[in-house]
């Protein structure tokens, strides 16, 4: 008995001295050790895992930018920047790939999609969506966005005539219900009829879930083995929702192929299915459009209702800025049917707001690093060597007093041409990446964008009913976690 016991305390002796050893070395002897950045941040990827499961690190980012400058070490192998031409250093690299410890053990066992880490697979499933998101298909589907921005508005009609002239609703709720309904008719073929019904979709619930699953593999992710212990240990509930949740695409997917009147549709469908035709082969079988399904569905709809609840948040708590825009809007159009995907590309201050917006709080606030391959890059003048992950994170960038004038206000007009802050760095702004993985969706998310907004700020007189602090001060898990946001609408002049 003495005898194992002994064994247990030498076995515990021997692996506190290698984490000793380990994080010595990490402090003062790792070749990132003279990149600015706290010791306990530099010491262990534990810090930086505390941090992402804290629903805190896009704040903790940038209290370390703030204090140690542009480039800061955020864990023994990972660089964070915040400098302008960082983007296009780590973005525009072909040599700087997507790296797979975030995603690994999803890999593993899914088939592959657009957001593969795999190169030559993304540039495959990325050609093969193109097709969904050009200028032509974002116009030939204008009508399905115009319909159920439509119908949103006029539920919210309903409400405020329903409580004689005055409604609170939890617009981020809304907001929800109607980015989900438009996955649900550009992957599928038909909405999920969400705002039809006013209830959430049960993939509203399981996307809220989705990033904190994605933010927790990526922590474990870097404590191996103990990732691969995370399948055994992953509550039944959980397993079970995302069987319900893939039993459903595919489902859904065969009802979208079964429909004849789209065989020629540009919706994602039917964009990899030309993709396929034209090729002359199948490039993209069935499981893989599901997996594109699975991530278009979740990625489109939660970032776009995440700008949409930012925007409106920060315009509620900025009443200078929501009269202009409601002005601009207000003029430009006599009725509610004139207000169009198209005819509301040309109102420039909303667009203003929209970017500011994205500024302030932006739906992608912290991402995924890229990993530095061959013998190492120049990135924002500095040398870093190979196996180094790096990322320009979103939330510190955009709140940098080195890149914005009064970082942490909201200021639409310096996205005019007359801006009154020239040295503002826009170039520090990339809300939607660049590169080859830039955001796929981006003209989908400004068609909805402006078409949202406008038909709410034309329609109703808005008003918070409570004391809100920032948007920014909400946690994040890779995704936003929001809370309601309850607005008092009337219709407008009355
Ligand atoms: C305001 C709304 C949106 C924002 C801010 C946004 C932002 C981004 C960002 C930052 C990335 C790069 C992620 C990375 O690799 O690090 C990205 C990629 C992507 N986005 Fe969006 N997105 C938005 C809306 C949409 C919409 C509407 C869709 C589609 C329906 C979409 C689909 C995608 C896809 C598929 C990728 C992966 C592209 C690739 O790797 O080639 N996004 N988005």
């Amino acid at each position: 008995m003495s005898h194992v016991l002994s064994i247990i305390v030498l076995g515990v002796v021997a692996t506190v001295f290698l984490v000793f050893c380990k994080v010595v070395y990490n402090i003062y002897f790792h070749p990132l050790r003279h990149y600015p950045g706290s010791k306990l941040w530099a010491a262990t990827r534990l810090t930086w895992a505390s941090a992402m499961q804290s629903g805190h690190y896009h704040h903790k980012l940038h209290e370390l930018h703030t204090k140690y400058g542009p480039i800061v070490r955020i864990a023994p192998n990972e660089l964070s920047f915040v400098s302008p031409d960082a983007w296009k250093d780590i973005y525009g690299n072909r040599n700087i790939p997507k790296n797979n410890v975030w995603t690994s053990q999803e890999e593993e066992h899914h088939p592959i999609s657009i957001v593969s880490t795999d190169e030559a697979t993304h540039l495959r499933n990325r050609r093969a969506l193109t097709g969904a998101f050009t200028e032509h298909a974002i116009a030939e589907h204008a009508y399905i966005l115009e319909d159920l921005v439509g119908l949103m508005v006029q539920k919210f009609g309903e409400a405020v005539a329903h409580g004689q002239g005055c409604a609170v609703l939890d617009t981020s709720n809304w907001l929800n219900f109607l980015t989900f309904d438009i996955s649900g008719a550009f992957a599928f073929g038909e909405s999920f009829h969400s705002v039809a019904n006013g209830r959430a979709h049960p993939w509203v619930e399981i996307s809220c879930n989705f990033g904190k699953g994605v933010g927790l593999m990526a922590s474990i992710n870097f404590f191996h083995p103990l990732n691969k212990l995370m399948k055994l240990a992953m509550p039944k509930n959980v397993m079970e929702k995302m069987k319900y949740h893939k039993r459903l695409v595919h489902e859904s997917l065969m009802q979208r192929l079964a429909m004849e009147n789209k065989t020629k549709a540009l919706d994602y469908v039917g964009s990899v299915m030309a993709y396929n035709e034209e090729k002359g082969e199948v490039k993209i079988p069935k499981e893989e459009i599901e997996a594109n399904l699975n991530i278009l569905i979740f990625t489109g709809s939660e970032t776009t209702s995440t700008a949409m609840a930012a925007i409106i948040h920060q315009l509620l708590n900025s009443p200078a800025v929501l009269e202009r825009a409601q002005k601009e809007i207000r003029s430009t159009f006599d009725n509610e049917d004139q207000i169009t995907v198209s005819s509301t590309a040309k109102l420039d201050y909303l667009s203003a707001v929209i970017l500011e917006g994205m500024r302030m709080s932006p739906p992608a606030a912290v991402g995924p690093p890229r990993v530095v391959e061959r013998e190492g890059e120049m990135i924002s003048g500095q040398y870093v060597p190979r196996g180094t992950l790096v990322a320009v994170n979103q939330y510190p960038t955009f709140r940098s007093a080195s890149n914005f004038t009064h970082p942490d206000s909201f200021i639409p007009e310096r996205f005019l041409p007359k801006s009154p802050f020239s040295s503002d760095r826009l170039d520090a702004f990339e809300p939607f990446l660049l590169g080859r993985h830039k955001c796929i969706g981006q003209r989908l998310a400004w068609a909805v964008l402006r078409l949202t907004l406008s038909k709410i700020l034309f329609t109703f007189d808005t008003k918070a009913v409570e004391e809100r602090g920032e948007f920014s001060d909400q946690k994040i898990y890779i995704f936003w976690e929001k809370k309601p946001l309850m607005v008092e609408l009337r219709l407008s002049g009355s």
